[in-house]
């Protein structure tokens, strides 16, 4: 039976996450059962989560953690193993978003609370886990983004955490080859979630609407699954969508096309009111 940390799981992606590993390994399907430990800020919303995750069988416990916090990190790691005993799946899915076109912002301080958010809290998380993983042989999940792989206009903050992510995780993977940890990261494109509403706007404060096309957003259910799917293959890396896979390419071989495209696509961007 695999005990799985999931970071971010009040809501979107997270809590899909959590009710399709409950679905697929709970007891009330017949499955092994699992552990799973779920993290985000939301006390009340992670209970929710939990209840439907134990309806299908799994164990769960849930661990109201702040991930920008270094200390909550350690402590969700620590609260997991003495509940469980060990430690097979890390997912670092926790998240925010954020909108501003760079010379719109005046205060910076958001830019670093974002890199806390989306780089530092993965990165201490993992840090936590790393020795029980190593004794389980176990996996660790990282979710970037699409545009963890291309520049984003409009999205200088967001994209410059989850470069970063990106890079921590492809140097780690390699690291960790030897111990049997697999590292697999997930870049999901636009995914029918909450995110954008909350994401930081150029103040630094809360967006309250999507500054994009939400329509042919990719539902949360579907990148559940394909994040899963390629953690249990031990796959490195879960890219979505066609036009994440083509536009990957292309940036190497017609990095000015790229370009061209990311702006055209800000040029039709939902603009909030200012
Ligand atoms: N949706 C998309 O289109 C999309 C595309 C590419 C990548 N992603 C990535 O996918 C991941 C999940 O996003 P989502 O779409 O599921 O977003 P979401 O619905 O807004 O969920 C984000 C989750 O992260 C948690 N979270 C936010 N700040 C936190 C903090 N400081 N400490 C702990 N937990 C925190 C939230 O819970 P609390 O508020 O309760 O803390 C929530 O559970 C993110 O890393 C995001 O960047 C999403």
């Amino acid at each position: 039976m695999r005990t799985i940390v999931i970071t971010g799981a009040s809501d979107g992606i997270g809590a899909e996450m959590a009710r399709q590993l409950a679905a697929l390994e709970g007891t009330a399907n017949g499955g092994p059962g699992v552990n799973l430990v779920l993290a985000a800020r939301n006390a009340a919303q992670l209970e929710a989560v939990a209840a439907e995750c134990a309806t299908l069988g799994a164990q769960t416990m849930i661990v109201p953690t702040d991930v920008s916090i270094q200390i909550q990190c350690r402590r969700l790691v620590i609260s997991a193993v003495e509940r469980f005993g060990g430690l097979d799946v890390l997912v670092n899915n926790a998240g925010r978003s954020a909108h501003a076109l760079f010379e719109e912002v005046e205060d910076l301080s958001w830019y670093e609370e974002l890199m806390r958010v989306n780089l530092w809290g993965a990165v201490w998380c993992t840090q936590a886990a790393l020795p029980h993983l190593k004794d389980s042989k176990g996996s660790i999940v990282a979710v970037s983004s699409l545009a963890g792989l291309v520049g984003v206009p409009g999205r200088t903050a967001y994209s410059a955490t989850k470069f970063a992510l990106t890079g921590f995780f492809e140097a780690l993977r390699a690291e960790l080859k030897g111990a049997g940890v697999s590292v697999t990261t997930a870049y999901p494109g636009v995914v029918a979630t909450r995110i954008r509403y909350r994401g930081f706007n150029a103040q630094g404060e809360a967006m309250g609407t999507s500054a994009l096309k939400e329509e042919g957003a990719m539902s949360v259910e579907e990148c559940a699954r394909l994040i899963i799917e390629g953690m249990n293959a031990r796959r490195r890396e879960v890219v979505m969508t066609a036009k994440g896979k083509i536009g990957r390419f292309m940036k190497l071989l017609a990095p000015g096309l790229v370009e061209k495209m990311a702006l055209a696509a800000l040029k039709q961007d939902v603009r909030p009111p200012q």
